[in-house]
């Protein structure tokens, strides 16, 4: 999604606003600009394409001077990527320039009032409605005018305005979108995310919707909708800048693989005292948690696979029935469910705003919203009744690797813990489950000391043409995930099948040497999923298996194989998605593909 900085200092803004967008590349973009004041009026460098095009057309910044502007990544949604669709937008005058993350929904009756106001339009993009709107309003007070087109704008809006005006300052106003203020010593800054300026400050704001925070650079003030001031806290970011860097790896994505058991140690650790589950973090009472008769489990994308897993594990340890939903289909759906309920979100960012709306959705319905999270102060976080936060720290890479790891172990913390209260599980699984799960990132790191198997595999395959990932239970949940991170970081064909369902369609796609990734890991499903691998070999199929140590006899059935170490049937996914990503990334990394910004997607999906 698009990404947006800000600067106001002592030193040249270009560059740094160059810098801090290439922090926000891993959000996904299609084109890139910047807007600087230089003494004498705005200036615009903007075009298609990477960010180098547009650093080689300002020459890394230098070709533009003044120590105050704006930049943006975009990420089309209306208008075509292009030069002129590019941000900052700029009104008719030439006196506005404004970035824009999001969606203005209305902006097609906006832009035709406007037009018949005799307002000239150059671009296909909403963005530009607001650069218009705003010097429509403008009547020589800034935020005045902010406030009017803000009353008239509908949908979803991260702006950043620079205005000739009054060159000192930046305007800037989320609503259903990221937006943080960057607290510096004699500069300031706004940014769509962390990374983009911890080279610079760590202390920062992050703002509620519709306040407006007016950014000098040696002042930095907020206000609400009716022009009164309003007090901020400030957040110090603990993540250290080399967690945003690339420390040595030739992506975020291998680095962040490499990451997991860290990741995941530093998830359940702060959660386990003397044996037992802590959840200090969470107010929800044991009453509340006896009311409860369904969950709910609302995410999208890879969170919404670690759903899949959840709704198998929670129903196992907690014994009550659990539904995962899309969280797109979730919202318009008329799902059943009041405070009876407990509506369990699952979101990296805690922006995704299909995430965000099904949590409000819940929440109108009076279900109790517990959300897992890797975002500190992110707006699912803040709105949630409770929130657990996964300790991933920055994942960059769009293909999510860290954070899925992260949130699958926060769903057996949060099983075992549900369950015990319930009285669902006895103190032997009780003690059993914690020592697996302390037992967990020791095992991610004997994988990954195998990662070379999985690059020789990768090699065979990463000609491929199509992939099918099969499994049954929670190894279907692991086929979900395979099959995902495959295509969207290869762009091979791939898709997952419940091993069962395979003979009621797609067993007539497989041919002569067909891929066939076949997840094996659950014991007491081991003989039916051979079972699958023969029905598949026998139509021409190359079978790669996954399964743990001690069940040798799939190489009877697979072509080739690859072990995990054993674990509890529960807390496999977690082992048995470390091969998974390993392949999809051995695999785009072969054929050359954009590993960290797979063309067409976005790290953190702001716009339905
Ligand atoms: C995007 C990302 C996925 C992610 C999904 C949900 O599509 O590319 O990796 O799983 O959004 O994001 P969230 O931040 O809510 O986990």
């Amino acid at each position: 999604m698009c990404g947006i900085v800000g600067y106001t200092g002592e030193v040249q803004a270009a560059p740094v606003l160059l810098k801090g967008l290439e922090k926000l590349e891993y959000r996904g973009y299609d084109s890139a600009g910047i807007a600087v004041y230089d003494g004498a009026g705005i200036r615009v460098a903007k075009a298609k394409g990477r960010l180098q095009v547009l650093r080689d057309l300002t020459q890394d910044g230098s070709l533009i001077h003044g120590t105050i502007g704006i930049g943006h990544t975009r990420w089309a949604t209306h208008g075509a990527p292009s030069d002129v669709n590019s941000h900052p937008q700029v009104s008719d005058s030439g006196k506005f320039a404004v970035v824009h993350n999001g969606i203005i929904e209305n902006y097609l009756e906006l832009k035709e009032k406007l037009i018949k106001k005799g307002v000239t339009f150059v671009s296909e993009t909403d963005t530009e409605v607001v650069a218009q709107l705003l010097e429509y309003y403008y009547k020589g007070d800034i935020l005045d005018a902010m406030i009017q087109v803000l009353r008239r704008v509908e949908g979803s809006y991260a702006l950043g305005v620079l205005c000739a005006d009054a060159p000192d300052q930046i305007v800037a106003v989320r609503k259903d979108s990221p937006l943080i203020v960057g607290l510096g010593q004699g500069e300031n800054f706004i940014a769509s995310d962390v990374p983009a300026i911890l080279n610079h400050t760590r202390d920062i704001y992050r703002l509620n919707d519709n306040e407006i925070v007016v950014l000098k650079k040696d002042s930095v003030q907020v206000f609400n909708m009716d022009k009164e001031p309003v007090e901020k806290k400030v957040t110090h970011v603990e993540w250290d800048i080399s967690a945003a860097e690339k420390g040595g790896y030739e992506h975020f994505m291998a680095k962040e693989i490499m990451e997991q058991p860290k990741a995941v140690r530093d998830t359940i650790s702060p959660r386990l005292r003397g044996g037992r589950v802590v959840f200090d973090e969470i107010s929800l009472t044991p009453e509340q948690i006896r009311s409860f008769s369904k969950i709910f489990i609302v995410a999208c994308g890879s969170a919404y696979h670690v759903g899949v897993v959840a709704k198998y594990v929670l129903e196992q340890t907690v014994r009550i029935p659990v539904e995962v939903d899309v969280a797109s289909e979730f919202r318009y759906r008329s799902p059943i469910l009041g405070p009876d309920t407990l509506v369990l979100v699952i979101s990296q960012s805690g922006e995704t705003a299909d995430t965000l709306a099904a949590l409000r959705e819940a929440k109108r319905l009076g279900a109790y919203t517990l959300s897992i999270v890797n975002v500190v102060g992110s707006t699912i976080a803040n709105e949630s009744d409770d929130v657990i936060y996964t300790w991933a720290g920055p994942e960059i890479a769009v293909a999510t690797t860290k954070a899925y790891s992260t949130q699958l172990a926060v769903v057996y913390l949060l099983s075992i813990y549900l369950g015990d209260l319930l009285g669902r599980i006895s103190l032997e699984e009780y003690n059993s489950y914690i020592g697996e799960l302390e037992a967990l990132p020791d095992k991610i790191t004997k994988i990954l000391e195998h990662k070379d198997n999985i690059q020789y595999l990768a090699s065979k395959f990463f000609n491929v043409r199509d992939v099918f990932f099969i499994g049954r239970n929670l190894d279907y949940a692991m086929s979900l995930e395979g099959s995902l991170k495959l295509k969207e970081i290869s762009y091979i064909h791939s898709d997952a099948y419940a091993a069962g369902e395979l003979k009621h369609g797609t067993i007539s796609l497989i041919e002569d040497g067909t891929l066939v990734v076949a997840l094996a890991t659950q014991k007491r499903l081991f003989e039916k999923m051979a079972s699958n691998m023969k029905e598949v070999k026998a139509r021409g199929a190359v079978v790669l298996g996954v399964t743990t140590e001690d069940q040798k006899q799939i190489e009877k059935e697979a072509d080739y194989v690859f072990y995990i170490p054993d674990a509890c049937p529960m807390m496999l996914p977690s082992l048995a998605v470390i091969p998974l990503q390993l392949f999809a990334y051995y695999v785009s990394s072969m054929k050359g593909c954009d590993i960290d910004k797979p063309r067409n997607l976005a790290k953190s999906v702001t716009v339905e």
